[in-house]
């Protein structure tokens, strides 16, 4: 007890109640829309990530680069529904498509609509031979596997370390460094055929590619989003294609994260690596629901029913694949796209995301609270931490004081991302007077708010465990 019997508060503890009551008062709608939905929605929201402490913001509506909460609070959103809003909320020309279409009615079978967005897939992409469209990214990665393993007749995929594909169980295996299966429920057999190498270790994958025969395909994410945003060495990938061709294994470019957010062509026009098959998702309908696996012709013909004797047959399909809405948007969404490359688009973006990065790291620096930030083209992510850099590090800092940084911001008007995810995306909506709002808002949180001490308990609190 301390003086006149009050109770000793520490300051994480205060910090934390602070940004706490702040949040409070700023979302009460959410709070008592939360309490209801805990009712019917399980965990109160449509996904894991969506949820975070004390309660999730519920959101209105959203309009270019901002959203307006159910409380009328008006957000910068780089969040983007987890990177899918890549030309902002409600992009005119997306809206104005989606428009068009709909006297078709939402679904339809076999319409002119696939055509003419498969069309706009291959003037976009160089290596999209043929397409198939599906609902998610899950699925599209799912038929990419099982399209290479009939075609190589091998029944072996190698998944990386870091590197997230969907919820498939076969791809719920090593997300961060470990092989444990991520959250309870993901059967052993399910990932029997997956075999885990770490991301960038050349000499691995030539050992492994190199002692056995049984090997599909080698997956991988680009952009290594999710095990922190870490991406790719040209060289590296360029020496992993090469040596795949030369043991007849596929390499499959899981693109659902850096599909037209790197460059409209996706990572592979970035580094020049052509892959066999390529997933799309997200960015590739502008959020409306599309997904799709693409490639060399030799290979997608086994989705062919008129594919040449002796070719596998390829099991594939799903109820909206022919989605009215997500087809005309993703015609839409690939003509901007293409047209922001033209314009050189990608390159400001590009060049304003760097900005806000290095706007972030000084902040942090002048707060005197350790930060690193990784940032590839319009995405970021951020550790607070003043270790040395790698993935294997990175995985084990403590996210507690950064959740609350991130809910802090939200009390400034930033959903920067949700404090759950640490998934930060930048859009071709964002303004530069966006920008220097965010890091404004960045400045302000770490003013207000004591987050040095916030990660220097959380720091020691886990230096005592070890
Ligand atoms: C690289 C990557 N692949 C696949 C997926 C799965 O996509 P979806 O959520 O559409 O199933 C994700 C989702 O975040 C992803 O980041």
């Amino acid at each position: 007890m301390g003086p006149g019997g009050a109770r000793h508060r520490a300051p994480e503890d205060l910090t934390r109640e602070a940004i706490l009551a702040d949040y409070r008062r700023k979302t009460p709608r959410s709070a008592a829309l939360y309490a209801r939905a805990r009712a019917s929605l399980s965990g109160g929201t449509t996904g894991n990530l969506r949820h975070f402490s004390p309660y999730p913001v519920y959101f209105a509506e959203g309009e270019a680069s901002t959203m307006v909460d159910v409380d009328g609070n008006r957000y910068i959103d780089c969040f983007l529904c987890n990177g899918p809003l890549l030309l902002g909320h409600r992009h005119p020309e997306v809206v104005e498509a989606i428009h068009d279409a709909s006297p078709i009615g939402s679904l339809i079978v076999n319409p002119q609509l696939a055509v003419e967005a498969a069309e706009q897939l291959q003037q976009t992409v160089a290596s999209a031979e043929r397409i198939r469209f599906l609902n998610s990214g899950t699925e599209a990665v799912m038929s990419a596997v099982r399209v290479a393993r009939a075609y190589t007749r091998r029944p072996n995929i190698i998944k990386f370390h870091g590197h997230y594909h969907g919820q498939d169980d076969q791809f719920l295996v090593g997300l961060g460094p470990s092989a444990e299966p991520f959250g309870a429920g993901v059967a052993p057999a399910s990932h029997a055929n997956t075999l885990l190498l770490p991301y960038g270790d050349f000499p691995a994958l030539e050992t492994m590619l190199g002692s056995r025969t049984d090997i599909a395909a080698v997956v991988l994410d680009p952009a290594m989003h999710s095990g922190g945003l870490w991406g790719s060495a040209t060289p590296y990938l360029q020496a992993v294609r090469e040596l795949t061709l030369k043991r007849g294994v596929l390499l499959v470019f899981d693109e659902v994260i850096t599909g037209f957010r790197l460059a409209s062509g996706g990572a592979q026009a970035v580094h020049g690596v052509t892959p066999d098959l390529t997933t799309f998702a997200k960015a590739l309908a502008a959020g409306e629901k599309l997904a799709a696996v693409v490639g060399r012709e030799s290979v997608m013909r086994c989705l062919d029913p008129e594919r040449p004797e002796g070719t596998p047959a390829v099991f594939q399909s799903g109820t909206g694949n022919d989605g009215t809405s997500g087809l005309a948007a993703a015609c839409a969404a690939m003509r901007t796209y293409r047209n922001l490359h033209k314009n050189g688009g990608y390159d400001r973006l590009a060049r304003q995301s760097s900005r806000l990065a290095e706007g972030i790291r000084a902040a942090f620096r002048a707060h005197a609270v350790p930060c690193h930030v990784n940032q590839i083209g319009p995405m970021l992510q951020l550790f607070l931490t003043d270790a040395p850099a790698s993935f294997a590090r990175y995985a084990a800092v403590p996210t507690g004081a950064l959740a609350l940084f991130y809910l802090a911001l939200i009390n400034e008007g930033v959903l920067l991302s949700l404090p759950t995810s640490n998934h930060i995306y930048l859009s071709f909506a964002h303004t530069d007077a966006d920008f220097e709002n965010i890091i404004r808002a960045v400045n302000t949180v770490l003013t207000k708010y004591d987050i040095r001490c916030l990660v220097h308990a959380e720091n020691s609190r886990q230096g005592e465990m070890r």
